[in-house]
């Protein structure tokens, strides 16, 4: 006979409204997960919320929360802390700006280092005690390919990115043996609303080939979780993209700013 467990897996994703966070949401509520979901446009979070609520069965919960107000991403931590069952949380959200940082207003600088930073490691600081005396758990930070190369009029962008990365990477290696597992997850170019949102049409800015072709988020939601399965830290979604950050570690900085700049000035 089998029993089973009434207790409800319960899976936490920031910035779900679309893009990478939504295709976690899906492939998560897909697998039966109860989920808490984050973003700001209030109509299409909760019209995500919706779907997934009745095409899997599964409660959704939405929260709209600003990541970089430190009230409310207090409440925000404080609320998931006490979820015993939180067995996933994605720290997904983020924006760029492309600018240069001379001429870009602090103030974006200052929501940057709080969304892609400060809320991370809180919330992984909320979460993880519970999912060390779980034994049980999985955090996936976003970061980007970015992380692993200066991005010139994407400054705070790339260092904050890099920031998750050795965050990431540095607690991965302190829950060793713990049950718990940790990804930096490096996507590059990726269809989402993220481009659109910097003024970009979606349409047109896309490439098909190359090292520059955009994946689905869905593909790098597979990807990840693939890499989950074998319990590697970093992932970094696309073949080009790997050899790229493989390359980097054996290439002398002046031709790798050269690259950059050459990128940068077309
Ligand atoms: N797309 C790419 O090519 C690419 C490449 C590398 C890394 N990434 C990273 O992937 C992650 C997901 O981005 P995406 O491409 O899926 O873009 P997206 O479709 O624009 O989704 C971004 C999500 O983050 C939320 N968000 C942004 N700023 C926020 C803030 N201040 N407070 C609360 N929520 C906020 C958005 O909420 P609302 O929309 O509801 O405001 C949205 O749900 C980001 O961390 C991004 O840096 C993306």
């Amino acid at each position: 006979m089998t029993i089973h467990s009434t207790i409800r897996k319960t899976a936490c994703i920031t910035g779900a409204t679309s893009g990478i966070g939504a295709a976690f949401a899906k492939r998560f509520a897909k697998q039966g997960y109860d989920l808490i979901i984050t973003g700001r446009r209030k109509e299409e979070i909760e019209s995500l919320s919706n779907t997934l609520s009745t095409e899997y069965k599964i409660d959704v919960e939405v929260i709209i929360v600003e990541l970089s107000d430190d009230k409310e991403i207090a409440l925000f931590a404080k609320k998931i802390m006490k979820i015993q069952n939180l067995e996933i949380l994605v720290n997904n959200a983020g924006f760029a700006k492309e600018n240069f940082f001379h001429k870009e207003d602090f103030s974006t600088y200052e929501v940057m280092l709080k969304v892609h930073n400060l809320a991370v490691i809180k919330l992984c600081h909320a979460v993880l005690s519970n999912m060390v005396s779980n034994k049980k758990g999985v955090i996936i930070n976003i970061a980007s390919l970015g992380a692993f190369f200066p991005l010139p009029i994407n400054a705070v962008y790339a260092a904050s990115k890099s920031f998750i990365k050795i965050f990431t990477e540095s607690i991965y290696l302190e829950l060793q043996g713990t049950g718990v597992k940790v990804q930096a997850l490096c996507p590059g170019m990726t269809r989402t609303d993220f481009h659109e949102k910097m003024g970009f049409k979606k349409n047109t800015y896309y490439k098909d080939k190359g090292l520059m072709k955009a994946m689905t988020p869905e593909a790098v939601v597979e990807i990840s979780l693939q890499y989950l399965e074998k319990d590697k830290v970093l992932c970094i979604p696309g073949r080009s993209r790997q050899l790229l950050s493989y390359l980097l570690r054996f290439l002398p900085s002046k031709v790798i700013y050269k690259m950059v700049s050459s990128v940068m000035h077309k």
